[in-house]
């Protein structure tokens, strides 16, 4: 695979997961381009990938819940860059009742966890097309096997990835794109995710993960050509054999104490 003059992009990199994707790519001598929200220290990230890994590195700050900023951001990765690997991790969640949020919260959580990943893959498609060999990583989550009260559109929007993933999968075999999705569990990535995950109880534990090890097991995978991650067999296989009428409630019920208390 050509390293040297591609490049990765990684969205959402300052910051839990998505930090690490690029760190563990950075470590592989493979270049990044990390894009984050405005003001999250990327530049300040960027220059330490940069000193410590030896590879080229670029960022972009932008919010990806507005569709033309993933049009402008798009525009300039095309024009600027060769992409052979392409990480959609920016993705956001919550806790609350629906009658509760506002239509703010919803309206960013499907911008970013749907609209963005959707659009950023089929702008940069072409792009990742004419490299020998390319790859788009989409991060789901173990919410995508359940719907969840309390989280509604998120497991809804995480589904979503799951499913566009695996078609688009189908669709481009044959190409040199190869397109996988990763289903992590829970994994302490920011002191909100981490109080959150403590109030959920045994569900929450169950299920917890150290982010530099999915990323490090994921990206591992994804150049094995594996279509469907999952970095947590047991909890994946609990998912698959409980009937929705015994998760759904269960699920429910561990994600309402986070609001409870
Ligand atoms: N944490 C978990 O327990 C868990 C479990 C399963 C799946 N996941 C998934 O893993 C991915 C990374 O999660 P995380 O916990 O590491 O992230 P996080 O700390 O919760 O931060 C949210 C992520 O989305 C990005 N983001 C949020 N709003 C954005 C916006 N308007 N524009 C651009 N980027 C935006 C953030 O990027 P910047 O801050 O860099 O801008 C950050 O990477 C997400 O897709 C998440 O759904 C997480």
């Amino acid at each position: 695979m050509e390293t040297k003059k591609s490049y990765a992009v990684v969205t959402g990199a300052s910051q839990g997961l998505g930090k690490a994707f690029a760190e563990n790519l950075a470590k592989k001598n493979i270049n990044v381009i990390l894009i984050s929200l405005p003001n999250q220290n990327l530049k300040e990230f960027s220059q330490d990938l940069k000193e410590l890994y030896e590879v080229k590195v670029h960022y972009y700050e932008t919010d990806l819940s507005v569709n033309e900023n993933v049009m402008k951001l798009t525009e300039w990765l095309n024009r600027s860059f060769d992409i052979h690997i392409l990480i959609n991790n920016a993705g956001l969640g919550g806790t609350k009742k629906f009658t509760e949020a506002t239509a703010d919260y919803i309206n960013t959580i499907l911008q970013v966890n749907v609209a963005a990943t959707s659009l950023i893959t089929h702008q940069l498609l072409p792009n990742l097309l004419k490299q020998p060999e390319a790859y788009i990583l989409n991060v789901s989550s173990m919410a995508a096997f359940s719907p969840i009260g309390f989280k509604t559109v998120y497991p809804a929007s995480k589904s979503f990835i799951y499913s566009f993933s695996r078609g688009l999968h189908e669709e481009l075999k044959g190409t040199s794109v190869f397109v996988s999705v990763v289903n992590p569990g829970a994994m302490k990535t920011n002191t909100d995710v981490c109080k959150r995950i403590e109030k959920q109880g045994f569900w929450g534990k169950l299920t917890l993960l150290n982010p530099d090890k999915v990323a490090s097991y994921s990206i591992h995978q994804l150049f094995k050509k594996d279509s469907v991650i999952m970095v947590n067999p047991i909890s994946w296989l609990i998912m698959k054999l409980l009937p929705v009428w015994i998760k759904l409630p269960l699920m429910t019920q561990a994600i309402k104490r986070e609001i409870e208390s």
